[in-house]
């Protein structure tokens, strides 16, 4: 199912990754540099990018003994009237083909093997339509707020017709992040034909091989086809710091009933609060994986807050930092109803395509497994009953 040559060598590798930092390091070793750097940087400093991922460890388990837990574990959990084969999924992420020519596609048939949701961004480099037949659960639809209402609504419709059930309007890019990799390793897609990025190329080979030898691709959702090397100045001449909460009810009544509405990018109560009562149905609990605004809150450390806020009738997705299955852990039993993976899928997709997503998804879910365990927890669903007695905070 892989589009790479390098795929059986790919499957053997990944293989021999116990943890996401192993796929990391190998999505370095193989990626061009700036196509790593995009997707592993954070903004300015990425002290917020560090701080995300150090959260966690400041919680502690407080673990029960004998308390007579049976194999396996029951993984399955509930957002809202969806039922999830795992407690946490993929956020939406750009331009997938660039990490890895197996794209979108090895991220929704993974998804479907583990029975979760599939988001797709509205960056994506495959079209909507191609993963419908490809993922069977539950699907996340993320918008941006383009200045260009034309193709919002065009983009909400092809949405709708593709079977889409959630939307998910990201708040939090009005301006675009500084990632000073990206700037320095003068950041196009594909690579332009600078010495530095050539240099680069032929450091990579199964990348640069893998580039060349698949068709070029376009952003998918973006009717006047933007070429994959003009997005920047797309994303720079579409996006408005200006939009309102006004603008937010626009869009949920472009969605109109076909599902529920998230808003992503949230970390205050108080916005929490307004979101739901303008009608989103689900808080989106991100600080777009620490590539916006430096210095931002850590999206765990606001979650117990939100949740008392919010109370029990609306729903919360977390992201932000997760690398590991006690962070997913973690954000269960502090009250997330799911959890998004993002930077720890596509090191699996730059790594190894359709074999380093199955393997991330692999290596979280049997960390997810071996927490529950020894904290003496039988399912996703008590420990989000229970978990709170089991964190020191
Ligand atoms: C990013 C955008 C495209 O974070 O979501 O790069």
């Amino acid at each position: 199912m892989s589009s790479s040559i390098f795929s059986s060598v790919a499957k053997n590798q990944v293989k021999k990754c116990f943890n996401i930092h192993d796929l990391r390091n190998l999505a370095k070793q193989r990626a061009h540099k700036m196509v790593f750097d995009y997707l592993d940087s954070g903004a300015d400093d990425e002290i917020c990018k560090k701080n995300a991922q150090e959260a966690y460890h400041k919680t502690k388990f407080k673990y029960k003994v004998l308390s007579g837990v049976d194999s396996p574990i029951n993984l399955t959990t509930k957002l809202g009237k969806y039922k999830l084969g795992i407690p946490f999924f993929n956020c939406p992420t750009a331009g997938n083909k660039m990490f890895h020519v197996d794209g979108e596609s090895a991220v929704a048939t993974i998804a479907e093997k583990y029975k979760t949701i599939y988001s797709i961004s509205s960056l994506c480099t495959t079209p909507l339509e191609t993963i419908t037949p490809l993922h069977s659960q539950p699907k996340v639809f993320q918008l941006y707020l383009w200045k260009d209402k034309a193709l919002l609504k065009d983009v909400i419709q092809k949405a709708k017709e593709s079977n889409y059930n959630i939307l998910a309007l990201t708040a939090d890019f009005g301006f675009y992040g500084k990632r000073e990799r990206d700037l320095r390793n003068g950041f196009t897609i594909p690579p332009s034909y600078s010495i530095n990025q050539i240099v680069e190329a032929i450091k990579a080979p199964q990348w640069t091989t893998d580039y060349l030898m698949s068709p070029g691709y376009t952003y998918a959702c973006l009717n006047n086809n933007v070429s994959a090397d003009s997005l920047a100045n797309f994303v720079k001449n579409q996006l408005n710091p200006a939009f309102s909460w006004k603008d937010a009810e626009y869009i949920i009544n472009e969605w109109g009933n076909a599902g529920p509405v998230a808003l992503k990018g949230v970390v205050r109560p108080d916005d929490a609060k307004i979101a739901c009562d303008i009608g989103f149905d689900i808080m989106w609990i991100s600080n777009h994986g620490a590539r916006q605004l430096e210095h931002s809150v850590n999206t765990y450390d606001v979650l117990p807050e939100i949740r008392k806020t919010i109370g029990d009738n609306k729903q919360i997705i977390l992201d932000g930092g997760i690398m590991r299955g006690t962070d997913i852990v973690k954000a269960i039993a502090s009250g997330a109803d799911a959890v998004g993976i993002g930077k720890a899928y596509l090191y699996g997709l730059t790594a190894g395509g359709i074999h380093g997503v199955d393997r991330a998804y692999e290596i979280l879910i049997d960390e997810v497994e071996r927490a529950c365990g020894l904290l003496g927890i039988q399912s996703i669903e008590q420990l989000k009953r229970e978990g709170k007695n089991l964190l020191t905070i």
